[in-house]
């Protein structure tokens, strides 16, 4: 019995000073650069085009099918590669920043392939994983990318068999500490391509959502049916076409 609390006592003190990392107001400000940004397709970063505005839209449909009923945490993935997550995951987090209210933190998950930080423009001594096998603190890693209410927890290291990494336990009992210690907050983590490995399968059992991007005239049928299919048991809570062909005239601003 004994030996029962004294556990209990130890994951509480584990969680409170997982807390105290995740304090935004010790969050070190990292200046996102802006050509890399621009560059990257983090166009809600300047709030002006055509494509910021789909994110906007996307942004209020989320919050509408999250807020009331308090999920917080969303995964962003795809069948294949290369199909936009990163860029969705970016824009998503960086456009729910910008709402009144809430804080955002974005995770990326894609411990095969992090690239946040390229997107970015910002280059992280450590990463995501760094905290999951070594000793090294939260507060050391989160970076303010200069957007008010926007934390980033880079990725790092490239690991080709992550899959045991991002199932372990302190990655589990991460999210559950970034789930529950602040209502207003969202989560977005980004991941690996669904199809590909079994990591994204894995974080999908612990979130409260996902969002499937879809590559338009890339992603196949069969692609998309399989990914519906192994996602069958958890919310997917949108799917989103991406790189679609839109009208010129509103393509204009950022070039796509
Ligand atoms: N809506 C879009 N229109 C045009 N290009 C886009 C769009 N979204 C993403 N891209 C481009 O597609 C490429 C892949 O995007 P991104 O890195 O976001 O995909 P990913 O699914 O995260 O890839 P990976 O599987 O390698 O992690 C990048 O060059 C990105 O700039
Ligand atoms: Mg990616």
């Amino acid at each position: 019995m004994g030996k029962i609390k004294k556990t209990k006592k130890k994951i509480e003190i584990e969680y409170f000073s997982l807390a105290k990392s995740i304090d935004y107001t010790q969050t070190r400000i990292v200046d996102a650069n802006l050509n890399a940004v621009h560059d990257n397709r983090l166009v809600s970063f300047f709030d002006e085009s055509y494509i910021s505005a789909q994110y906007k839209i996307l942004k209020t449909q989320i919050l509408h099918k999250t807020k009331n009923e308090g999920l917080n945490t969303i995964l962003v993935t795809s069948a294949g590669d290369g199909e936009g997550k990163s860029t969705t995951a970016a824009n998503l987090a960086i456009s729910l920043a910008r709402e009144v209210v809430q804080t955002v933190l974005l995770v990326d998950a894609d411990l095969r392939n992090p690239s946040l930080h390229h997107l970015f423009g910002i280059e992280p001594a450590s990463g995501l994983s760094d905290y999951l096998l070594k000793n090294i603190s939260l507060s050391e890693l989160l970076i303010n990318p200069g957007i008010n209410k926007l934390t980033l927890l880079p990725g790092h290291r490239k690991f080709s068999d992550s899959a045991e990494i991002i199932g372990s336990p302190k990655m589990i009992e991460l999210i559950h500490e970034m789930k529950n210690r602040y209502q207003d907050r969202y989560i977005i983590f980004d991941s690996p391509p669904l199809l590909g490995c079994a990591d994204t399968l894995i974080l999908s059992k612990y979130v409260d959502g996902v969002i499937l991007v879809v590559e338009y005239g890339k992603t196949l049928n069969d692609q998309i049916k399989k990914s519906m299919e192994l996602l069958k048991e958890r919310n997917l809570i949108g799917t989103i076409l991406n790189k679609a062909v839109i009208p010129k005239k509103q393509a204009y601003a950022y070039g796509y």
